[in-house]
């Protein structure tokens, strides 16, 4: 049963020019879930977002929705319903905050529903209401991370890919950024999968999970299993 799934990759290899990063990775994403990718630094995380949105070289199977995606353009895949929140934000930061939120419309062809969305997740980040005449640019960090995945959710995504949310961020600032990701994941039935190497924060709002370690998957099971796992407790959450 891989047909109602949201994403499936199968046999991914990736890189850049001569090297190969992603060996051999097997993932999928069901709809409505939350699956998180741990790995530590250089394990491949960002490569492999950046492998299903094809802006690296790719072989293997990345489908989304059923489609297949390998081979296609980036703006293909972002029509396909995939909207990717980069590593260090992806903001513009000269805009202001509501012309950020506009931007991330413009897929859209459902303009009447846009304003009406603005309004939603400025419900759920009153903050960014609070600025939404404000440059970006001047945003604090949590700021700038909450209104990159309210830019990308404007774009009402199938799947929504969040890379590092938490790096950079003070600990309180990523545990309320993490609840905001669960909170949207349940209240709009947004499908999210997130690479981290903050298990903690992860873990507390992922359904399933998978270990990458050197551009190969080395773990996946649910996220209760995985937090019971020694060897993830001992490399992941530090205990
Ligand atoms: N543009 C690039 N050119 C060549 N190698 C790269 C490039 N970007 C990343 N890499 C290499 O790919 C590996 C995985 O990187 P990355 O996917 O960014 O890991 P992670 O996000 O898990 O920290 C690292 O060894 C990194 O040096
Ligand atoms: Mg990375």
């Amino acid at each position: 049963m891989t047909d109602g799934r949201v994403l499936d990759v199968q046999g991914l290899q990736a890189g850049y020019g001569q090297v190969t990063v992603l060996r051999d990775v097997g993932l999928y994403v069901d709809p409505g879930e939350v699956v998180v990718v741990l790995g530590a630094n250089g394990a491949g995380k960002t490569t492999t977002l950046r492998a299903i949105c094809q802006s690296v070289w790719t072989k293997g199977s990345i489908r989304v929705t059923g489609r297949e995606m390998r081979g296609k353009d980036t703006a293909d895949v972002v029509r396909a319903g995939v909207a990717h929140v980069p590593q260090g934000r992806g903001t513009f930061n000269d805009l202001t905050v509501l012309d950020n939120l506009e931007v991330g419309a413009y897929v859209r062809r459902d303009r009447k529903n846009v304003n009406a969305d603005i309004e939603l997740w400025f419900s759920i980040f009153p903050r960014l209401e609070q600025r939404k005449y404000q440059r970006a640019g001047s945003l604090s960090g949590g700021e700038q991370q909450m209104l990159a995945v309210a830019r990308a959710l404007m774009s009402r995504p199938k799947l929504l890919l969040l890379d590092e949310p938490s790096l950079g961020l003070a600990p309180l600032i990523s545990q309320d950024l993490f609840r905001h990701f669960g909170a949207i994941n349940r209240e709009q039935g947004v499908t999210m999968l997130v690479v981290e190497q903050n298990a903690n924060l992860a873990f507390a709002i992922a359904h399933r999970a998978y270990v990458l370690e050197a551009g190969m998957v080395s773990t996946s099971g649910s996220a209760a299993e995985l937090r019971e796992d020694d060897a993830v407790r001992r490399a992941y959450l530090g205990v």
